[in-house]
């Protein structure tokens, strides 16, 4: 979720930039750069690792007086933090930002180093600039030659281009990542969110996919990539505060977040289904089809919600890869002496990438001899660094604690970690792989459905149920680890007492909790499970618990026999803890908010825990 802001018009820009880039900083970053046309004639880039005070105290020790500049804070997914992956990025007189991934990154890499082009950093960005300077070497004016080179590209984006030659411009284009556009007086600016242009102008415009702009001093010109057709695009005056506009207007970042998910969830499918073929693209995964056909266990190692993904994974594992699979506990794995070596692979799943529990668990594991793939979210963090493999999950930066994008994430890439080994060992057939493929594909629109569809009735129940002293999560098979996680993200925010069971278990002792004062949320999906589940509730509810169902549309048992039902739309019963987990996180959201909880920053948690 990189960070772009650029400025033409008659006040210095390295001032703005550095201001704009600030005001992008809770969408997280690794490193920085700016370039700005000198009043010298000259088009200068420098670009630093870590925080922006350290770009900030280049450009005061060498300062770049000028009024046209783009900048950029970068969080990486192509390449590790450091200076060279740094943007902007420079090929002869083109120099480029970017947000976003382009897919066809490796065929265009290996393309334009057949024409002789020295790439220099391992990002897919640079490709883009060295793209550019073709068509300027053939000829084109530079709006002419990034429209030719957006016609190559695949991939979602968001880029900001300078040229030496053309001092007075810059050229923007958006095609699934964010870029907005402010009008000023005599300046003209872009940004990839509403608050880094807060300070200097109300007036937005807002582009759509496909859209390309040139910024002069006196205006914004939109045009169609694919046409070159000119287009309007309606100015907004924007009266947001910055903090409400870095919150995209939501109350809280978790709120933000949890709308977030089917987009993090596009992004982390986005250039590995391959549904051509009913398969997944798995070269991230770093194993061999021999490799694949020779594991004899999976360990999945994780803490706290991490934890609870690999549970899932754990389902998905065992039934389309059919390996024997073991979840664990980092803090538990650690100093047991596990029976694990060489033939088993282990995989780290973790958010940070930092946890220390998962991070020395995965250690002792690579030293015992078995291979080690890291799940992570950010690029370059501990636990990817010392794993054979990463399989980096493209959530964008999580601000709030308590995870939830990143949760969604984790599913889908053990997901298709499990598709890519069940095609490898010969136990999925191209039918069951296409159904799942397929499947994943249609997910983002409905978990929008379901995040907006639920969002108002969830709101009431929690309302209704805020004092609730305990809650109980119920759920059986795939919807166990999601009742645990529904717990959890509770307790979290809320301080409320919460339970995650399997719901066969609640005979065996828990049921002693419930009376009328206890919310039961049971997850029912209609799934191989579903019957015995619903034996269960009718324990619940025969202690008076006040039963919430948490259940596939047009269940009439469930309508029958629950107080409240929140409907998920029927899906593949491997995808069901994706739209099972919303209603939860939507629900301990509302508690806490009702409750007056710091939602964002809740009591003795942190986002990265890097102590045992
Ligand atoms: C809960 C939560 C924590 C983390 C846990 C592991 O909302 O965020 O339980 O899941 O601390 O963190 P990572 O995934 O970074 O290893």
């Amino acid at each position: 979720m990189c960070g772009i802001v650029g400025h033409v018009g008659s006040e210095q820009a390295a001032p703005i930039l550095l201001d704009g880039l600030r005001r992008l900083e809770y969408r997280g970053y690794d490193s920085a750069g700016v370039a700005i046309h000198t009043d010298g004639g000259e088009l200068k880039v420098v670009r630093a690792v870590g925080k922006l005070r350290n770009l900030e105290a280049q450009l005061n020790a060498s300062p770049l007086p000028g009024t046209v500049g783009i900048g950029h804070t970068r969080w990486a997914t192509h390449g590790r933090p450091s200076e060279v992956n740094a943007h902007p990025h420079v090929a002869g007189p083109i120099v480029v930002v970017h947000n976003g991934i382009i897919e066809n990154h490796l065929a265009l890499r290996a393309r334009l180093e057949e024409r002789g082009a020295k790439i220099a950093s391992d990002t897919d960005t640079e490709l883009v600039a060295h793209l550019v300077h073709f068509k300027v070497k053939d000829g084109l004016d530079l709006e002419s030659a990034v429209r030719a080179a957006l016609r190559e590209l695949h991939g979602a984006y968001a880029i900001a281009v300078l040229s030496k030659n053309e001092p007075d411009r810059i050229v923007v284009a958006k095609s699934s990542s964010p870029l907005v556009l402010g009008l000023g007086d005599g300046a003209t600016y872009c940004g990839s969110d509403i608050p880094a242009l807060l300070p200097y102008t109300r007036r937005m415009v807002f582009l759509e996919d496909g859209d390309m702009a040139v910024l002069t001093r006196e205006d914004a010109s939109v045009t169609r990539i694919d046409t070159g057709e000119k287009v309007e695009r309606a100015e907004k005056h924007i009266d947001w505060s910055s903090v409400m506009a870095e919150k995209a207007g939501f109350k809280h970042f978790m709120l933000k977040e949890i709308h977030e998910q089917p987009r993090a969830i596009e992004d982390t499918l986005r250039g590995r289904l391959d549904r051509e073929n009913a398969d997944v693209h798995g070269h991230e995964i770093g194993l061999s089809d021999a490799d694949a056909k020779a594991i004899q266990r999976v360990y999945l190692l994780a803490c706290g919600t991490s934890h609870h993904a690999a549970m899932t994974g754990r389902y998905y594992l065992e039934q389309i890869a059919k390996i024997p699979t073991t979840v664990e506990l980092a803090s538990e794995f650690r100093g047991r002496d596990p029976i694990i070596g060489p033939g088993d692979l282990v995989v780290a799943v973790s958010q940070s990438g930092e946890t220390i529990d998962t991070l020395m668990a995965a250690r002792e594991a690579k030293e015992k001899g078995a291979k080690v793939l890291a799940i992570a979210n950010v690029i370059g963090s501990a636990i990817p660094r010392l794993a054979d493999a990463a399989f980096y999950t493209h959530a964008g930066p999580e601000i709030g604690v308590a995870s939830t994008k990143c949760f969604s994430a984790q599913l889908a890439n053990l997901l298709m970690l499990s598709i890519w080994l069940g095609r490898r060992r010969g136990t999925l057939d191209t039918n069951g792989a296409r159904e799942l493929v397929e499947g994943l594909a249609k997910l983002p629109v409905q978990m929008r459905d379901v995040v907006i569809g639920t969002r108002q009735l969830v709101a009431n129940l929690a309302k209704r149920y805020r004092d609730a002293r305990d809650v109980l999560f119920l759920g059986r098979g795939l919807s166990f680890p999601i009742a645990l996680e529904g717990a959890l993200k509770l307790k979290e925010i809320s301080y409320v007492h919460a339970e995650g069971y399997a719901a066969g278990e609640m005979k065996h002792g828990p049921i002693a909790l419930i009376d009328s004062a206890v919310p039961v949320i049971v997850l029912m999906p209609k799934d191989r499970w579903y019957d015995k589940t619903l034996s269960n509730l009718q324990e619940a509810m025969a202690r008076e618990g006040q039963v919430i169902g948490i259940a596939t549309e047009g269940d009439e048992a469930a309508q029958r026999l629950t107080q409240d039902v929140i409907e998920i739309p029927a899906v593949l019963e491997a995808l069901t803890p994706f739209l099972t987990v919303l209603p939860l996180q939507l629900y301990a959201y509302y508690v806490a908010d009702f409750k007056g909880t710091d939602v964002d920053q809740p009591r003795n948690l942190a986002k990265t825990v890097t102590v045992e």
